[in-house]
């Protein structure tokens, strides 16, 4: 059993995700537009990585006898200028959502509520991984500038990246 003020905080947490989720399509599309079809490919893995962020919090809030609530109806960005605009939108995004668990976790551990510290364990260290990654590919991004074949080298390195879904009972 979890508190209600832990299942209001978890619902809202679970709409950032779904809107994760959306924001990492909108850049799928724009990547495409622009002819980058491998930063397209990794936005696409990025969005199935976040409908699999989604779907941990709705089966642990479901898990503990609450129902979800669905309803963020926010406007989705999808104007970007280009290849660094994108990933420099991303690690921001992300460093907030990482803010966010923390401050979840925070809830937890003011609660005792030793059950939802252990769920949200596996999301602190996801968003270490996370930030890394878009570092990562900023710094790349950086170092190439207008170098349209380091940018290409770039984008096909980004065409690579493959989603590898959970186990099953991770989001059951
Ligand atoms: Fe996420
Ligand atoms: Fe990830």
């Amino acid at each position: 059993m979890i508190s209600k003020n832990m299942t209001a905080a978890l619902n809202t947490h679970l709409n950032r995700e779904l809107y994760s989720a959306k924001l990492y399509l909108s850049m799928w599309s724009y990547a495409n537009c622009a002819g980058l079809k491998g930063a397209g490919n990794w936005f696409m893995v990025q969005y199935q990585e976040e409908m699999v962020h989604f779907m941990k919090f709705n089966a642990y809030v479901n898990s503990q006898g609450e129902q979800v609530k669905l309803g963020m109806m926010e406007e989705i960005p999808s104007e970007f200028t280009s290849f660094l605009d994108l990933f420099e939108k991303t690690l921001a995004h992300e460093q907030s959502i990482t803010g966010w668990i923390n401050e979840l976790m925070d809830l937890a551990i003011q609660e005792k509520d030793h059950a939802t510290q252990i769920f949200l364990q596996w999301f602190v260290t996801e968003q270490i991984e996370e930030e890394e990654n878009d570092r990562e590919i900023i710094g790349k991004l950086k170092l190439i500038g207008d170098n349209g074949q380091g940018l290409l080298m770039l984008d096909n390195e980004l065409a690579a990246r493959i989603f590898v879904p959970p186990p099953a009972a991770a989001t059951a």
